[in-house]
């Protein structure tokens, strides 16, 4: 690869040793995919924080970044396994935090702000159109490339903060405009309305695509979407079909950049999203666990469950994940009172998935495709997904 003089020198040496390390890892990256030089990159979205993907070797490789790494540009956490400032009421283990802590605590140290989500273009670390990033989390990735129209390849944890302690990465992938036009044409010709849908859709979408090699579809016939809708169909699209990148016909922002598809097309019929739907839910399910926020919860989503809750209590363990600082939020406007009151529970700084909760209840209802997949996958949890006020009803019954 082609580096700068200063990039020479960061690989050398000369700025530290997290730095040297990082540069290694990037441009060993870089060569791989035959990327001809590196590109500055104006912020970083760190995955696998929880200390339950860490374990004790990712702590070291942190621990050893963070004696001289500093970071050069604006960087955010994923979620964590825990919420930092109420993980007893939602039953972690004590030693567990004490672990979680150790690796938050190395991650500030590099100068990371430790906003614990998946939801960073919601809370600050909000890039614009055609900016370079190296963010990890795939519903945040897909997010980033589709709906804002920023560029980032799918980064793994370390090589995220490699491009943290550098502020550049590897010009490849979908940095570069010529792999970022559609390559399959989506058709939907059903009416999508909701989180729980859009979900279901970018499950759709995602299976199909995961039989293929092709992985950006150019999907028309979508006539509006909200950005928690959006932000649903992104983090399905991306776990069922490991989709980085889509364009939606009059909603996202590069589609007239590209021409449509022409070689492999399908079309999306109410039928299927029925099918789909009900493949989304268990049959023989006892629901004992209520999340919603995933991806974590917009300030808009958690007014609407402080709404559909004013007044009522509710019987069953019931989550809403979110940011730290949409959850001050919360609290500051009297959504929180109103969700406390009813005897919900803040999980923020986390999630459903990540939390170490394997075992503790027999079925989760969700308004998240992504949230079903690995309710069932990870946790061995029943499913059942539901749009939000289906959700709140099931948590009050
Ligand atoms: Fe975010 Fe956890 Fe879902 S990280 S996308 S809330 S699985």
């Amino acid at each position: 690869m082609k580096l700068t003089p200063e990039e020479q020198e960061m690989l050398d040496g000369k700025h530290g040793k997290a730095t040297k390390k990082s540069m290694e890892i990037l441009t060993t990256l870089g060569d791989i995919f035959e990327a001809e030089c590196m590109v500055e990159v104006v912020g970083v979205q760190i995955a696998g924080v929880s200390y339950a993907n860490l374990g004790e070797a990712g702590l070291e490789f942190l621990t050893e970044l963070a004696e001289d790494g500093k970071v050069r540009v604006l960087t955010t956490l994923n979620p964590a396994g825990m919420d930092r400032e109420n993980w007893q009421a939602l039953g972690i283990d004590k030693d567990f935090a004490k672990n979680q802590n150790r690796a938050i605590d190395a991650f500030a140290k590099m100068g990371i702000i430790t906003t614990c989500s998946c939801t960073p273009y919601l809370i600050g670390n909000t890039p614009h159109f055609g900016q370079h990033l190296a963010w990890a989390e795939s519903s945040a990735v897909c997010y980033s490339n589709s709906v804002i129209g920023a560029k980032t390849n799918r980064e793994g944890g370390p090589s995220a903060l490699a491009s943290a302690l550098t502020g550049i990465t590897p010009l490849y992938g979908y940095h570069l405009d010529e792999n970022r036009h559609g390559q399959v044409l989506v058709n939907v010709k059903a009416q999508i309305k909701g989180t729980d849908e859009f979900g279901v859709l970018g499950k759709i979408i995602g299976d199909k695509l995961g039989e293929l090699e092709k992985k950006i579809p150019y999907i028309t016939g979508i006539t509006s979407a909200t950005v928690e809708e959006l932000k649903s169909f992104c983090a399905s699209v991306a776990t069922y079909g490991g989709t980085a990148l889509f364009h939606m016909e009059g909603i996202t922002p590069e589609f007239y950049k590209y021409p449509r598809p022409k070689d492999i097309v399908f079309d999306i019929t109410p039928v299927e999203i029925k099918k789909t739907r009900a493949e989304l839910i268990d049959s023989d399910i006892e629901v004992d666990f209520v999340s919603i926020g995933c991806p974590h919860a917009s300030i808009h989503e958690i007014a609407q469950v402080s709404k559909l809750l004013e007044g009522k209590k509710v019987k069953k363990e019931f989550w809403i994940t979110t940011a730290r600082p949409t959850k001050r939020i919360a609290d500051e406007t009297g959504y929180s009172k109103i969700i406390e009151d009813a005897g919900a529970k803040f999980a923020a700084d986390t999630c459903c998935v990540v939390a170490p909760i394997k075992g503790r209840f027999k079925g989760i209802m969700v308004d998240s495709a992504k949230a079903c997949y690995y309710g069932r996958a990870k946790n061995k949890f029943k499913v059942k997904i539901g749009n939000i006020e289906e959700c709140v009803e099931e948590a009050i019954k």
